[in-house]
């Protein structure tokens, strides 16, 4: 049994990618900042044998001591997916300009997005030299934002998601030999309660602004997340390595 574990797990793309999981059969960890809303998630997935736990993707320590706890109670983890993120200020949600972008909101944004995602990739990889598995995965998940500077986000927002691509691509060069492949994720806007913040939604819905620009006429929703996902996870998808997998409606194409 493979044992994947979804950081962010209880989030909208999380939630959806944990239950892919779970019903391609795989033992899934729902990671979350809330240790109880996790195992309450937990226990919705199909099958049997799912955990959730506490955890803070933005703390080293904490990162450290959730995947030995993993590691030891449950067995070696063959796939991380890394959805553990936020948005900060800036950008259509507060309307805040770059100009009044303030390093408070940097450090927090980029040290869960980029800060974040190194530290859990650097675990996994510590992990996986002790104790190989056969057909590693690591999922990080980027933005459209990263790619464009963010069509309605923050700057700190758009860089941090930026750095994930060059994390996953030094992570894939690194892990190779492992027989670890690293990709990310690049969705466009997805039908989640964070792109009702970054909207400045108050509810979840289609009220993107600019579906005009999505050649597709819509926002995506969290399972189509999870099927790229799913492929990334699976074993047939192991001759990609590196690669950012866009999911945008076509939003933006290169
Ligand atoms: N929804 C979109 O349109 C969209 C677009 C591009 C990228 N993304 C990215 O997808 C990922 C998931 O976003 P979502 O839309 O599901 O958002 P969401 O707000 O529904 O979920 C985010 C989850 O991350 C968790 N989280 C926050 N800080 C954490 C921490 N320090 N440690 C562990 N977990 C933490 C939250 O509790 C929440 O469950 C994020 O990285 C986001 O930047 C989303």
């Amino acid at each position: 049994m493979r044992i994947a574990l979804v950081t962010g797990g209880v989030g909208g793309l999380g939630l959806a990618t944990a239950k892919q999981f779970a019903s391609d059969g795989m033992t899934v960890i729902i990671a979350d900042l809330d240790g109880t809303i996790a195992e309450r998630a937990a226990a919705t997935l199909e099958g049997d044998g799912h955990r959730g736990i506490a955890f803070d993707a933005g703390n080293e320590q904490k990162v450290i001591a959730a995947f030995k706890q993993v590691e030891s109670e449950i067995g070696p983890i063959a796939v991380l997916a890394h959805f553990a993120g936020m948005l900060g200020t800036g950008g259509t949600a507060t309307g805040i300009s770059l100009a009044d972008a303030s390093l408070d909101d940097w450090d927090k944004v980029t040290g869960l997005n980029a800060r974040g995602t190194f530290i859990c990739v650097r675990e996994m990889a510590r992990c996986r030299r002790a104790r190989p598995v056969e057909h590693g995965r690591i999922i990080t998940v980027s933005s459209l934002a990263g790619q464009t500077g963010g069509l309605q986000s923050g700057v700190a927002y758009s860089a941090s998601k930026a750095a994930v691509l060059g994390i996953t691509r030094a992570a894939a060069r690194d892990l190779a030999s492992l027989g670890i492949t690293v990709n990310a994720i690049a969705p466009g806007p997805i039908d989640t309660p964070m792109l009702a913040q970054a909207t400045g939604q108050n509810n979840t819905g289609t009220k993107y602004t600019k579906l005009d620009s999505i050649p597709l006429g819509r926002v995506g929703l969290p399972e189509e997340i999870a099927a790229a996902a799913s492929f990334l996870a699976s074993v047939n998808g192991g001759y990609v390595t590196g690669a950012t997998i866009d999911v945008n409606g076509g939003l933006f194409m290169h």
